[in-house]
């Protein structure tokens, strides 16, 4: 008699697909991050303290989790690293590495080709080298010098979604910790920010109690062929993975840019009914994300805005109302609705998210 109940379904828990099991299980992998990492973050942020020259590269989802970092270690620890995806890396920065230079290798897999290519180099070169890896004992592991690992558990979805999250909180973690060893923010913020850290976990579930509501939204969007995702600071990557998980599992073409950029070409873009996503946490640059998403709507945009600032909604088609969060804790709540719409249009549209197509989970081959 057969059993109705295969081995791939128990793995799924009860989801219809292990990309949405992933992304409900984010605040439990956010939380094994930040416990896992308690004790190892203070000697890596020492290390990182000793070097002037700091890259990040990685390739994806893990390169907009870079930006974030550049974004958190640029206002945090007043160092400013150069992020580059892995495949320019290796040839434009070639000449540049050398001993003084520390390379940080933000990869899921560890297994990434032009991740891989770029941290060979960097060793060779003498640079120091730490990675930010989730599968242990991957080739990455093995290349560096230094490793922190994610604990985000197996991700079997293409689209990563738990992996880029606890690679974002382990990038605050160092951001805050490096802040410290180097005195450029006040121990009273850093505790503070230290504290919100913690309380992203509940927040995060907090946003997927909007499951339903983001699911009917998708439903309504289900036949648009472009989407616009804006951002400004720190939000800009926010903007680009919420394009990029788009993209890769439900094949609507989709950009994410700076808020800012949008007077420079992409505006001539929008027409009618177009989605423009705004990404418009409370923090120094709101009111000109108001200013963008209103030009926005003055050319019939679709207006589709997360916050927390009750503004929002009268300038929104639909408004994504967010838990208020520090602006720098902001882009690992934020990216939560982003992975649920992408998820929801890609089965709308009758695409399986967990194995879309031409894409694979990890590119071992350049
Ligand atoms: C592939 C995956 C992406 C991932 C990227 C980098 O393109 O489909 O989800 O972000 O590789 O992978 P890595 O394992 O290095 O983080």
């Amino acid at each position: 008699k057969e059993i109705g109940w295969t081995l791939e379904m128990a793995e799924k828990a009860g989801f219809p697909h292990f990309m949405l099991k992933e992304i409900y299980e984010q605040p439990r992998a956010i939380r094994d991050a930040i416990h896992g990492n308690a004790d190892a973050i203070r000697t890596v942020a020492e290390e990182i303290a000793r070097h002037d020259k700091i890259f990040i590269v990685a390739m994806g989802t893990s390169y907009h989790a870079g930006l974030v970092g550049r974004y958190l270690f640029q206002r945090l620890a007043k160092k400013v690293p150069i992020v580059e995806d892995a495949s320019e890396f290796r040839y434009e920065f070639e000449d540049l590495i050398d001993e003084k230079a520390l390379v940080i290798a933000i990869t899921q897999s560890g297994e990434t080709a032009d991740t891989l290519a770029a941290m060979k180099l960097a060793k060779k070169r003498g640079a120091k080298v730490l990675a930010i890896v989730n599968v242990v004992g991957s080739m990455a592991t093995r290349i560096a010098d230094l490793t922190l690992y994610t604990h985000a558990g197996p991700e079997i979805g293409v689209a990563a979604t738990k992996t880029y999250t606890t690679q974002l909180t382990v990038l605050t973690m160092l951001a805050i910790e490096l802040a410290r060893v180097l005195g450029t923010a006040s121990e009273e913020y850093l505790n503070e920010l230290e504290e919100g850290l913690k309380a992203v976990p509940d927040l995060v579930e907090a946003v997927l109690q909007h499951d339903e509501g983001l699911k009917e939204l998708a439903e309504g969007l289900r036949d648009r062929k472009d989407f616009f995702y804006i951002g400004r600071g720190i939000s800009v990557p926010t903007a680009l993975e919420g394009a990029l998980k788009l993209k890769e599992i439900s094949y609507i073409h989709a950009e994410g840019l700076s808020a800012g950029e949008l007077k420079h070409g992409p505006l001539a873009l929008l027409e009618d009914g177009v989605p423009v996503v705004a990404i418009a946490p409370s923090g120094k640059t709101f009111d000109k994300m108001i200013g963008n998403i209103e030009e926005s709507r003055a050319r019939g945009a679709f207006i589709i805005t997360l916050g927390d600032s009750e503004e929002l909604r009268r300038v929104s088609d639909a408004f994504i109302e967010m838990p208020p969060v520090d602006e720098l804790l902001s882009p690992i709540v934020y990216v939560v609705p982003l992975q649920l719409i992408a998820y929801h249009l890609a089965v709308l549209r009758g695409n399986d998210p967990d194995k879309p197509r031409n894409l694979a989970k990890s590119v071992t081959v350049e």
